[in-house]
């Protein structure tokens, strides 16, 4: 008995093990990435622990599985309609076996609220923090600062100061997600939800869009630059320069459907196209979107909520483009949506 017992839970470690492997070698792990924000921390402590008490459970549950396995099988020297022994309940154990799970659960609960105030950066008042609007696009993400600046894709911030970010959808549900920095929350049309943290260290962290939100979803991307106060400030500001917002609004907003040359890509290409050189008819374009049966394709309405001047800093970049201002020199015509 003994011997099988030992056989058993060694094929459920081994089991566990080898499962675990590939898991670990993924890339980043199976665990979160390096957390940079005490909530970030905070979220990782969680998961470990959730973790290591359901691999616990886990191995515990397999092991007591290959043993029954084992040892009830049917032997050939019993006869085919052998019954076995007729058992009607057992107190005791039952209620040994609601009890564990039940407190196992309870113990999580508390744990996990324990978890809550580290996690959304509590303790800081409002007016300590720098508040971000965060504008979710198909198919990028538009920064709204309280200085009136603006930033496409890229949200830069300055490192040790609390921030909170409150994020709306201006066309369907997105889902704003930088996993070293915090948890992921819905960006929803209508609705304002909050992230609070504490970048704590310098850098660039990746994100992306967590929610299916058409057809280039999986390339609307986002990184958080956590900079120091004074190279934080000179940076905004940098990017406020016509050419810098033009530039990266073309990339963010146009570019990822119609290519950075706008040679065309899931939308059609636009290089040379009059409506490109015309800031009236571009703008009325980019706020309204294309959603009409001549056209195979539907365009969001990407400018939604910009303001005038990052209109006017995207037909600055344009202009200043000869590829995207000028007509291609091939007559023949670019290829539609
Ligand atoms: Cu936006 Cu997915």
């Amino acid at each position: 008995m003994v011997r099988k017992l030992v056989a058993a839970v060694s094929i459920a470690v081994l089991s566990a093990v080898l499962a675990a492997g590939p898991a670990f070698a993924a890339p980043g792990g199976i665990g979160p990435p390096t957390p940079e924000t005490p909530s970030g921390e905070a979220i990782s402590r969680l998961y470990w622990i959730v973790l290591g008490l359901c691999a616990i459970v886990f191995v515990l549950v397999e092991t007591a599985l290959i043993v029954f396995i084992v040892r009830f099988r049917h032997r050939r020297d019993t006869p085919e309609d052998a019954e076995g022994p007729q058992i009607h309940g057992n107190t005791r154990l039952e209620i040994i076996w609601t009890a564990i799970p039940a407190i196992i659960l309870a113990a999580l609960a508390i744990f996990t609220f324990t978890q809550i105030p580290a996690v959304q950066a509590q303790g800081v008042s409002d007016e300590e923090r720098l508040t971000v609007r965060v504008e979710a696009h198909q198919f990028y993400w538009e920064y709204r600062y309280p200085s009136g600046a603006v930033t496409v894709n890229t949200l830069y911030l300055p490192v040790d100061e609390p921030v909170e970010l409150r994020l709306t959808g201006m066309d369907v549900i997105h889902s704003w997600w930088v996993p070293s920095l915090t948890g992921k929350m819905d960006a929803i049309p209508g609705r304002i939800n909050t992230l609070r943290f504490v970048p704590q260290a310098t850098g660039d962290f990746e994100g992306v869009c967590a929610e299916l939100c058409g057809v280039q979803h999986a390339f609307m991307p986002t990184t958080v630059t956590v900079l120091d106060r004074d190279e934080y400030e000179s940076t905004l500001a940098a990017q406020q320069q016509p050419l810098a917002l033009g530039q990266a609004t073309w990339e963010g907003a146009c570019a990822t459907c119609h290519g950075l040359e706008g040679q065309g890509d899931v939308g059609p290409a636009i290089a040379g196209n009059g409506t490109l050189t015309n800031p009236e008819g571009l703008r009325d374009l980019l706020l309204t979107g294309q959603n009409t049966p001549q056209f195979d394709y539907y365009m969001p309405p990407v400018g939604r909520g910009w303001p005038q001047k990052q209109f006017d800093a995207l037909s600055a970049y344009i202009e200043s483009n000869e590829a995207l201002s000028t007509a291609p020199a091939t007559t023949t015509t670019g290829g539609g949506g």
